[in-house]
């Protein structure tokens, strides 16, 4: 008869995203892909990050828009509710508290090595908050509650999800096993997808620049625009090289959403100039959406179902991560409450 120690366990996966912009097919290639892809096979834990928002300014409306919009295009994208469990994250109060305790176990030189938080904070002088500082605790919360084996996130979150597995390793060593010790999962080709106007730099939702950046909710007309004035080089050979970023960045996005690898996408270019190739690129793109553009519009004009999918999505997710918490206390020497 079977046991349960020969039921093989599947792998747990958790990520989640920052509604502090529009989600950018940078978001698509790097991370959202991948999700959908390990949803098929794993135990998905998949989160809207509104808590990690709080570390940018933010116009509150905005903040609470975009909570439905990444919901909303979670599905859209192809995750299954029923099967993944879609949250948001100050839906489930074990984050915070359990990134409060984290923050114990993380030393002060750690967190300033990050190079996100060195970036963000000279690029906004004016708001160098102490949560910046702890977003990599918080962020090490999320995956540690659920004993996340796998982390599908693009390259700049590898030095974030490197912390988390130091903080689980340290905790696990100082008490007993108590965490899993994640692994970041990252495209095989994408992991990092660059500005249009300038491939050296990381495309992202709140780009000074919107023209470089490609959101999910662009319109058709939109999306063409952008990849027509995509910066290319004075050359006039499509190929995947480190001295032509801007035709290697084009050919990566063409690579994911046309469904062919660099090297077939190179070959249908082969003699094509570089006008027509970007007006390929940017078809692919819009093609590639459609289907999903209209199943957002659907699902974003239903809040009410969306609702009830973040509320069966927190309290599946409590469940989880209140038995991590549970578990966290009661090591460390914290009294259970008396019930
Ligand atoms: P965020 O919201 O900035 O980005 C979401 C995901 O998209 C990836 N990404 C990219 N990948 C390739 N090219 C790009 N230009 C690009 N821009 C963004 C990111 O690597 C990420 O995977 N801290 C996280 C959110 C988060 C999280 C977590 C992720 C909170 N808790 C726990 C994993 C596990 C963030 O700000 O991602």
């Amino acid at each position: 008869m079977a046991n349960e120690s020969n039921i093989e366990k599947k792998k747990v996966v958790f990520s989640a995203l920052k509604p502090t912009g529009d989600l950018t097919i940078g978001n698509y290639i790097g991370a959202l892909k991948n999700m959908v892809e390990m949803s098929k096979e794993y135990d998905c834990y998949y989160a809207v990050a509104d808590l990690h928002s709080l570390t940018v300014d933010n116009v509150p409306a905005d903040l609470r828009k975009r909570t439905y919009d990444f919901m909303a295009f979670f599905i859209a994208i192809g995750l299954d509710p029923e099967k993944s469990t879609l949250f948001v994250q100050s839906h489930v109060p074990a984050h915070s508290e359990l990134a409060w305790t984290l923050n114990c176990y993380t030393q002060y030189g750690e967190a300033k090595r990050m190079t996100q938080f060195k970036d963000k904070s000279q690029k906004a002088p004016e708001n160098v908050n102490v949560g910046l500082f702890a977003y990599p605790t918080l962020m090490a919360a999320d995956i540690l509650l659920y004993q996340a084996d796998l982390v599908p996130i693009g390259k700049d979150q590898k030095q974030h999800l490197e912390l988390a597995r130091t903080i689980a390793e340290r905790f696990n060593n100082k008490y007993s096993p108590t965490f899993v010790v994640p692994d970041g999962m990252f495209p095989k080709t994408g992991a990092k997808i660059y500005s249009l106007l300038d491939p050296t730099a990381k495309m992202g939702k709140t780009d000074d620049n919107a023209n470089g950046t490609v959101f999910l909710l662009d319109d058709p007309d939109t999306v063409m625009r952008k990849f027509k004035r995509a910066v290319t080089d004075s050359d006039t050979v499509v190929k995947f090289s480190a001295d032509k970023p801007g035709i290697s960045n084009l050919l990566t996005i063409y690579s994911t959403f046309g469904g062919v690898s660099i090297a077939e996408a190179e070959k249908q270019f082969e003699g094509v100039d570089y006008a027509t190739f970007k007006t390929r690129v940017g078809e692919a793109v819009v093609e590639y959406f459609r289907p999903i553009r209209k199943t957002y519009s659907e699902l974003i004009a239903d809040k009410g179902y969306l609702e009830s999918i973040m509320k069966a999505g927190a309290e599946k997710a409590s469940r989880t991560a209140y038995k991590t918490i549970a578990k966290v206390y009661r090591k460390i020497g914290l009294v259970p409450p008396v019930r």
